[in-house]
């Protein structure tokens, strides 16, 4: 069985409040050993939690927010005032409540309609706030947040698509047949560069995938969550008793 290290909490509103802690420590951290905190943002409903948890007290009065650089895992392919974009999520529940400068505010420009090139640019932009080469291997965010769905997809890695192959780019476009669209999505080497992933998971949907996932065989086909392992990083799960009912009692 591989090892994993995981914080089970009691309810998907206790995991919020752990992954806002996460943040604040990782971001801390960050501003001290290097002047800045780059971070990715995720999708889903236990995110939007964490995210206005951050903009309220006492956690918005924890962070220097001028030294924060927000970027997106994925995005769907839809303007950045639709009620499905990730963007907007995160702009409503924390970015425009905490009054973030647009500056900082990196999202993912998944409308437009040559996404492959609109992935491209992307990873141009997180080079250039990243103080990197868009041309090497990924530069490494202080903190990616993932989820996970029931079938196990991560950001916008679906089961047996195209991105989950790619080992170059950071970014991509990725055809997702279930939905019969494209998504954008950073890609496992960009989010295995990170120096902290922190999946969150929630809810008894979760509890079956995730007994898979974490300790099933390696299908990364099938199971794209199982992707994710930090080259260099830490990798943890933040998971509630609900979706962690299946494990066993010690890791
Ligand atoms: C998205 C997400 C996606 C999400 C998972 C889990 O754009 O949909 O980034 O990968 O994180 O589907 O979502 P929930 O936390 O809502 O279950």
């Amino acid at each position: 069985m591989r090892s994993y290290n995981a914080q089970i909490v009691e309810d998907a509103e206790a995991l919020a409040q752990t992954a806002a802690q996460t943040f604040v420590q990782s971001c801390r951290e960050a501003i001290v050993a290097r002047g800045r905190f780059t971070v990715a943002l995720s999708g889903g409903s236990t995110p939007k939690r964490l995210y206005q948890h951050l903009a309220q007290t006492p956690l918005k009065d924890a962070v220097d927010w001028s030294r924060v650089e927000f970027f997106w895992g994925d995005e769907r392919t839809v303007p950045p005032d639709h009620p499905d974009s990730n963007y907007r999520m995160a702009r409503e529940a924390m970015l425009e409540p905490l009054a973030i400068p647009a500056g900082q505010i990196h999202r993912m420009p998944a409308e437009r309609s040559d996404l492959d090139r609109a992935a491209q640019e992307y990873q141009v932009e997180i080079a250039r706030v990243c103080h990197a080469s868009a041309d090497d291997p990924p530069p490494s965010l202080d903190l990616v947040f993932l989820g996970m769905g029931s079938d196990g997809h991560t950001a916008s890695l679906f089961p047996h698509t195209a991105a989950l192959r790619e080992t170059a780019r950071w970014v991509v476009a990725n055809f997702v047949p279930k939905f019969n669209a494209n998504r954008m999505t950073m890609t496992a080497p960009m989010i295995n560069s990170a120096a902290q992933v922190a999946f969150l998971a929630a809810g008894e949907d979760k509890a079956a995938v995730l007994a898979e996932v974490l300790t099933g065989p390696t299908d990364t086909d099938r199971l794209p969550s199982q992707l994710i392992r930090p080259i260099s990083g830490r990798l943890t799960w933040l998971i509630d008793r609900a979706s962690a009912r299946l494990l066993p009692e010690k890791p």
